[in-house]
């Protein structure tokens, strides 16, 4: 349960201050970082530099990272070392938001602030990190309670973090936004990733700027671990595998987190459902009819959702094969390893120099990188070059 708004406090100036130069828990993470790193076997070498990372959208997808991050032993990650980093080598060094109810708070309140409905995992101490003003000069959600809370200077404020990498956590349909962080980015010397499925790592004179600065950016539109998108993916796959014709299929979303609300909005729905279509269509080598998007909001479901697929195929003789099936999943721990290995990779690759937009990276994470891939294949070309 999220603590009562009588019981959080903003941090004034000095408060803040005094946290930050007390030492916070970021300074444990890392010397357990390094302990644990000295400890691993195999693979890549370790690596015991911290990567510190900026969030951008303390949402329900942040509140799960964040969880993650903080948390002692973690259950069920998915590659415990990837490009030679483990997952306590990820240091948070900052955390944005327009929202008032979670702009200046410590980021291990403002993770179960509302609209957030992300359970709590974890115990998550005071982190020494308050939620910053971002960039509101665009659009804003209509979930943002009252006036957002607006930056005047957003690029130093970035600056001052240091982080090598900024995760872009902003709604869907936010487009001009979230180019505008992948600038501010840029101009602050960090790697960027965008969850989101505005079109920004897929844009080639930004990808190029980045890769001059020697930085990395990757995108578009995150693809959940074990979601509607990935599952749907996996079974066509194998229908595909044993010689299936699949004919037609459609797969149905429906969530209570505040990107659900956000996402039953019509322009924003055709957008998701665009994407969502065209990562499952590419799926197969011919053409079939499919239709994949949120269909609907459910305040009561929480952070959950519960994604209805229907496929019908034929084999021999043209006999039928009808496939209706739902899954359950929760949409923030959902995003959490995909998360993890990107930023592990992105520092990786740009050890390696291979600045711009890595494509494995992207084939791997998102829904909408700037080719169509395979789960299968960018799993295995992913794997092979971090894991
Ligand atoms: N598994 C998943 O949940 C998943 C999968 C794929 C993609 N994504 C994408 O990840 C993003 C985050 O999803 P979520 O469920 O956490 O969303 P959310 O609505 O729970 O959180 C978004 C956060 O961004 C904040 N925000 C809004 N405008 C902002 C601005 N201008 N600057 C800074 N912060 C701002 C909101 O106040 C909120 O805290 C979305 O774009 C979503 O499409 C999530």
């Amino acid at each position: 349960m999220a603590k009562s708004k009588k019981s959080k406090k903003r941090i004034d100036r000095s408060k803040r201050s005094s946290r930050r130069k007390s030492g916070n828990r970021n300074v444990v993470i890392t010397k357990r970082a390094h302990k644990l790193s000295k400890n691993s076997k195999g693979g890549l070498p370790r690596e015991s530099k911290a990567i510190r990372v900026a969030l951008i959208g303390v949402g329900n997808v942040a509140s799960a990272f964040v969880q993650m991050i903080y948390a002692g032993d973690v259950k069920g990650i998915w590659h415990e070392r990837i490009g030679g980093y483990e997952r306590t080598a990820l240091k948070i060094v900052g955390a944005f938001d327009i929202d008032a109810r979670k702009v200046g708070y410590d980021l291990s309140e403002a993770i179960f602030a509302e609209p957030n409905v992300t359970p709590r995992f974890s115990e998550v101490g005071q982190t020494g990190i308050v939620v910053q003003p971002g960039i509101a000069n665009y659009e804003i959600p209509k979930h943002i309670a009252g006036a957002p809370v607006k930056s005047d200077d957003f690029g130093q404020l970035l600056k001052a973090c240091q982080a090598d990498v900024v995760l872009n956590l902003i709604p869907s349909g936010m487009h001009q936004t979230s180019y505008e962080y992948a600038v501010a980015s840029l101009m602050a010397g960090c790697s960027y990733v965008n969850a989101s499925p505005s079109s920004v790592a897929t844009d080639m004179a930004l990808v190029r700027k980045f890769e001059k600065a020697g930085l990395i950016i990757v995108g578009d539109d995150l693809l959940s671990q074990f979601g509607g998108t990935a599952f749907h993916k996996g079974i066509l796959d194998f229908m595909n595998s044993r010689g299936v014709h699949i004919e037609k299929s459609y797969q149905l979303d429906v969530g209570g987190g505040s990107e659900t609300l956000n996402t039953i909005n019509e322009e924003i729905k055709l957008d998701k459902r665009d994407i969502k279509t065209g990562s499952i269509s590419e799926e197969i080598p011919y053409k079939f009819e499919t239709v994949a998007g949120t269909t609907d909001y459910v305040d009561y479901m929480g952070n959950n959702r519960t994604s209805y697929f229907w496929i019908q195929a034929k084999t021999l003789f043209d006999s039928d094969i009808k496939i209706d099936v739902y899954l359950r999943t929760n949409d923030g721990a959902n995003a959490g390893n995909i998360l993890l290995d990107v930023t592990r990779a992105i520092s990786k690759a740009k050890s390696q120099k291979r600045y711009g937009s890595p494509q494995e990276i992207c084939d791997y994470g998102f829904k909408k990188p700037s080719r169509p891939a395979l789960l299968r294949k960018a799993h295995e070309e992913f794997f092979a070059r971090y894991g």
